[in-house]
């Protein structure tokens, strides 16, 4: 893979990102009428998700047509054959965004050959941007960032999210949770998937894991952390399998001893 593709790829995934945010920000506040739950209890969507997906779509349409895409609201879409697939979460952290609660974000990733290999993730109302391609780096409003160098785990604050199908599963996260606040100087639970990734590309967090998730909520967020120097793994430090739902991402320095402890809990 050249490295001038990746930063084309790149340009164009930050230019749907941006027109996202701005549409994000427009309807801020004005969806309470128009929030309609999609399947289980909890999990939502609204004009904002449907109207940025589709400013995206455009955008990606617009630049790669034979190229394959998963957006969350639409769906696979595009030339299934194709070795790219876009992997878009319009708006991560819904339920944060009816509520006016100022943390979400716009996601998007790129697979080549199933492989994360470009991602962007935009959170408008900080005016963050988060920019990753495989061997290109990763930058916070252009400027390059790097994960947390926190060695020990009782020094550390981590973050982690509960899954829409949390009421139907004896899998809940909730002791691992509790399990994580005895150990470190606290776990965070944001509600925006690709934000805690994000936050553990640029060393605000030192780790975060999370089942139950969606592809579209961890690929732009996978190349970031890499790019950043972190480490991205499944629970048990195997390699990743992205449409397990589970993930474990972390500075790299901390990787194995918050393996070993969620390994403990979540048998
Ligand atoms: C959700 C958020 C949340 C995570 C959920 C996701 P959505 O995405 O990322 O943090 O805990 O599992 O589904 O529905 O807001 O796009
Ligand atoms: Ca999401
Ligand atoms: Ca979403």
């Amino acid at each position: 893979m050249e490295m001038t593709n990746l930063q084309v790829f790149l340009d164009i995934a930050t230019e749907a990102a941006l027109a996202a945010g701005v549409i994000l920000q427009d309807y801020l506040g004005k969806v309470e009428d128009a929030i309609t739950e999609k399947g289980r209890p909890g999990d939502l969507v609204t004009a904002a998700d449907q109207t940025a997906e589709k400013a995206i779509l455009a955008v990606i349409n617009r630049h790669f047509p034979e190229h394959s895409i998963l957006a969350e609201e639409s769906g696979k879409v595009g030339n299934q054959t194709s070795q790219y697939l876009w992997v878009i979460d319009p708006l991560d952290g819904t339920t944060n965004y009816t509520h006016q609660y100022p943390c979400f974000c716009t996601s998007i990733g790129l697979l080549v050959e199933g492989e994360p290999k470009v991602g962007v993730i935009y959170d408008p109302l900080r005016g963050e941007l988060f920019q990753a391609a495989s061997g290109l780096g990763a930058t916070r409003n252009r400027r390059p960032i790097r994960v947390s160098s926190t060695t020990q785990l009782s020094k550390s604050l981590l973050t982690t999210g509960f899954a829409y199908d949390r009421r139907e599963t004896s899998d809940t996260n909730y002791p691992e949770f509790c399990h994580f606040t005895h150990l470190t100087q606290g776990v965070r639970r944001g509600g925006s998937a690709a934000l805690d990734l994000a936050y553990i590309s640029c060393g605000r967090v030192d780790g975060y894991w999370e089942r139950g998730l969606a592809p579209w909520d961890m690929v732009a967020g996978i190349i970031l952390v890499r790019e950043a120097g972190g480490k991205v793994t499944a629970y048990n430090g195997s390699d990743l399998q992205i449409d397990s739902g589970r993930i474990l991402a972390t500075n790299s320095y901390l990787h194995q001893v918050i393996s070993e402890e969620l390994m403990q809990v979540n048998r």
